[in-house]
């Protein structure tokens, strides 16, 4: 029997606890604080984990993380010599694909000027006809994640490229990789999709040069972490014209403060970090793979490289 802790500030234990028995009906569920005797637990469950929870469990074979980013798993306080897995859902990886081809098929197809000029009862067929091929889609980061997402903006016809920190082969996809890579890169991007896990390595990469290498009224996603990003180097550039617009899902301090400029401003879409999020339906199955793997000796699926930061 799995002895499993569940020690999440995201309060979806109840979806969690159901998926996972559903899958193995012996499963011992167990919510952080009420962890019962922790010696026992054997997997844990976790998103910002409570300060010194894990440490209460030293028979801990495994931790999985809710989410795809580890970025908010303090390394120092991950027990030593214990993997941890990220989060492999396929419905999170198809609420990303959802989110970033109506994001950029929104701008593509000019919904934000037909949507203003129905307030005004105008009749106003707008700008040149859009050229998809002729469209380029840049997408940072091509892991499990951002390759689907590459791969569904392909499908709809773009020219779509990617850029990664070692090379990455997707069919059909140029890829772009390394520091020299980027300005090559940038440099038809109309659409930028940042999808990367945030490391020292890309952490502010999207900053005033950043955005002066992207042609001029290009659009940003940012679908990655807050960190990511130069805030007031957005705000800038969508002040400047140099950026087309923004549409931003993550930022350096969540929840997003009322005064900030990124909410009121015309040239921001801005949702409160739903990208997509890991569904426990979907995701309990990764959870459980995970366990077994590592009780078997196997490599789980999505094993946390510290050196890489993901
Ligand atoms: C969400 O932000 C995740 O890392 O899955």
């Amino acid at each position: 029997m799995t002895v499993l802790g569940f020690v999440s500030t995201w309060d979806r234990a109840p979806d969690w606890k159901a998926a996972l028995t559903a899958l193995e009906p012996g499963l011992d569920f167990r919510i952080d604080p009420e962890l019962g005797d922790a010696r026992q637990i054997e997997a844990a469950l976790v998103w910002k984990p409570r300060p010194g929870a894990l440490a209460t469990m030293p028979n801990l074979k495994v931790i999985v993380s809710l989410g795809a980013g580890v970025d908010s798993l303090r390394r120092e306080e991950m027990p030593a010599d214990v993997p941890v897995v990220r989060m492999i859902d396929p419905q999170l990886t198809r609420g990303m694909v959802e989110y970033v081809l109506y994001a950029v098929l929104r701008q593509h197809r000019y919904f934000p000027f037909f949507e203003d000029k129905q307030r005004a009862s105008a009749w106003d067929q707008g700008g040149p006809v859009p050229d998809t091929a002729r469209t380029t889609v840049g997408v940072m980061g091509i892991g499990v994640i951002g390759g689907a997402i590459a791969r569904a903006l392909r499908e709809v016809g773009f020219a779509v490229r990617g850029w990664s920190r070692t090379p990455h082969a997707v069919e059909g996809i140029e890829g772009f990789h390394g520091a020299d890579g980027l300005a090559p890169f940038l440099a038809e991007c109309r659409h930028a999709v940042c999808v990367l896990p945030l490391t020292p390595a890309t952490r502010g990469l999207i900053d005033a040069r950043f955005l002066s290498l992207l042609p001029k009224g290009a659009h940003l996603i940012n679908i990655g972490r807050g960190g990511h990003a130069d805030e007031a180097a957005i705000l800038a550039a969508l002040d400047s014209g140099r950026l087309g617009h923004a549409t931003l899902d993550v930022f350096h301090q969540e929840p997003l403060p009322a005064e900030h400029r990124f909410w009121r401003h015309p040239g921001v879409t801005l949702t409160p970090h739903v990208a997509s999020l890991t569904l426990a339906r979907t995701g309990a199955p990764h959870v459980i793979a995970a366990v077994r793997a590592v009780r078997e000796g196997r490599r789980p699926d999505g094993l946390v490289d510290w050196a890489r930061g993901y």
